[in-house]
């Protein structure tokens, strides 16, 4: 057993794949532990973890490019766990006991059919003698390493191979991708089976665990927390309520600028239900005041950030002496991304985050979801009993209606926008399509055009709704959302909501355009 919680822990060397992460998440939904670590971290770090396997990742790079990523040494004189290599990382173990790597003209790109030729294979157990698989390489393993024996094979080349005796394996297909079907079932063999690791990653064990912690951390001391109504503000105020109970103070402060009736509603989540220790704020005319006369959507996020953190602050003031500030920072926020020529360079992801609450407060951060994927806060806050209708709300993003006002944001645009938004919104619902889509709202135009209603002629404001399917925000394509779905948000939005009288559905993806459209 390693690692500094209390579980087994599978090691991910992070070679500048894009599925990185799918890995790590295929893993936890195993109920393992595990931790991404760039391919280039020392080491002794590594060692002091004590894991009970590693796991090498794709990358854009070629093992036989001189700048190359490559790893400190042979890994089996540091570690005797099991290692599995996939794609790149295969290649890399394949040269580096002495195989030979070999580029291509012939790139194997998309699904292929892959052969198992040697049944008796752990990594291959239970399986059938052929599947489906997904590659994507250019450079492929010509000579095999001496004492490894090959496992499995395409029509085009060599794609498994195992070491038994010293227990390292390799694919070169990608098993967590969903383009492999059973790509799981290998996972599962490799973790559970060869590295011999006990599912204990569980919703229940991390919430005892971060309790425990918690309550070590914060000891008699106060907490403060941010609400957002949002799913990682709230799962996080309920890990740190089921600490140290009324202890906290939770702020949720109502700008004006969310969705219509949410303050209203979630403060009564976060009261009855969740009997959280709330102080609701109610500063709806300040934020107005502060974006009066605005239009840039750069100065609206700044003066939105820093009156939050004013609001924010006089409200901890009110709660005396205060020591920490929870967090919900995620782990995709802190798993550290690596640079490989050729790559995906560093994602950059835009930081205009309301809930950044100021350094000046100097107070100490407890974070208990900083180990946790999105979709496990999701099953923590299930365990936790946080309402359905809080875990699977949609984004929304800390500046809300603000910045899908284009324009000066008025409280006759706000009244807009928030009536439009719950059309969608219901609309959606009864469709049964909420949940399949990442986000989705209306945008309020700030032109008019000409329309009629009866026999009047009107010039009135445009609508155009924006929606969008996505794993993670930071890629999107626009949601087909089925043409009498889009008819019915129509129809009721130009009869109901007075001052609209056109309807438009924004069709682009991110890139080259954005989610929101400020
Ligand atoms: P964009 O528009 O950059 O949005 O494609 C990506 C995701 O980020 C959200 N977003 C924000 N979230 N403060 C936030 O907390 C912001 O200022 C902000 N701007 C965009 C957006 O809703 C989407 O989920």
């Amino acid at each position: 057993m390693g690692s500094e919680l209390n579980h087994d822990l599978i090691i991910i060397l992070d070679f500048g794949s894009q599925y990185t992460q799918l890995i790590a998440r295929r893993i936890r939904a195993l109920g393992v532990y595990c931790k991404i670590f760039p391919y280039n971290v020392s080491v002794d770090k590594l060692q002091a973890l004590n894991p009970s396997g590693l796991i090498f990742s794709g990358g854009p790079a070629s093992v036989y490019d001189e700048d190359a990523p490559r790893l400190e040494g042979n890994y089996r004189d540091f570690f005797s766990c099991p290692i599995l290599g996939i794609c790149y990382g295969f290649q890399l173990l394949a040269r580096q006991f002495g195989g030979v790597v070999e580029p291509s003209t012939n790139r194997e790109y998309g699904h292929a059919r892959l052969r198992v030729i040697h049944p008796a294979s752990p990594l291959f157990k239970g399986l059938p003698p052929e599947l489906d698989v997904w590659l994507s390489h250019g450079d492929y393993v010509t000579k095999i390493p001496d004492g490894f024996q090959p496992i499995a094979e395409t029509d085009g080349a060599l794609n498994a191979f195992e070491n038994l005796s010293t227990r390292i394996f390799g694919v070169q297909f990608h098993p967590e991708v969903s383009h492999t079907p059973m790509g799981i079932e290998i996972l599962r063999n490799f973790i559970l089976n060869i590295c011999d690791v006990r599912g204990d990653w569980t919703p229940d064990s991390i919430i005892h665990e971060q309790v425990g912690l918690i309550q070590e951390q914060v000891k008699g001391g106060k907490v403060v927390c941010a609400l957002s109504g949002g799913v990682d503000s709230t799962v996080a105020a309920a890990i740190v309520h089921e600490a140290i109970g009324d202890r906290q103070s939770c702020i949720f402060v109502n700008t004006g600028l969310l969705k219509d009736g949410e303050f209203e509603s979630t403060c009564g989540i976060y009261e009855r239900q969740m009997s959280l220790n709330l102080r609701g704020v109610d500063a709806q005319s300040r934020f107005l005041h502060t974006l009066k006369g605005v239009i840039d959507p750069e100065e609206k996020r700044k003066r939105i950030g820093r009156l939050f953190i004013e609001v924010f602050e006089e409200e901890a003031a009110r709660i005396g002496h205060v020591d920490f500030l929870v967090q919900g920072t995620l782990y995709p926020d802190v798993i550290e991304s690596v640079s490989v020529k050729g790559g995906p360079s560093s994602v950059i992801k835009s930081h205009h985050n309301v809930g950044g609450l100021p350094d000046t407060m100097r107070l100490e951060l407890v974070e208990p979801l900083r180990e946790l994927f999105k979709d496990e806060v999701r099953n923590l806050g299930r365990e936790l009993k946080v309402p359905e209708v809080i875990l699977t709300r949609h984004p929304f993003p800390g500046p809300g209606q603000a910045v899908r006002i284009i324009g000066e944001v008025t409280p006759e645009a706000l009244a807009i926008i928030r009536e439009a938004d719950r059309v969608f919104e219901e609309e959606l619902r009864l469709a049964g399509l909420y949940d399949s889509i990442w986000q989705a709202f209306p945008v309020l135009l700030p032109i008019s055009t000409v329309g009629v209603m009866g026999d009047f002629r009107t010039y009135e404001k445009v609508i155009a709704l924006r929606a969008v399917t996505s794993v993670d925000g930071m890629t999107a394509d626009w949601a087909r959302i089925p043409h009498d779905v889009l008819a019915r948000v129509s129809t009721r939005m130009v009869s109901e909501i007075k001052g609209i009288n056109r309807v438009v559905y924004d069709i682009s993806s991110k890139p080259p355009s954005t989610i929101e459209w400020e």
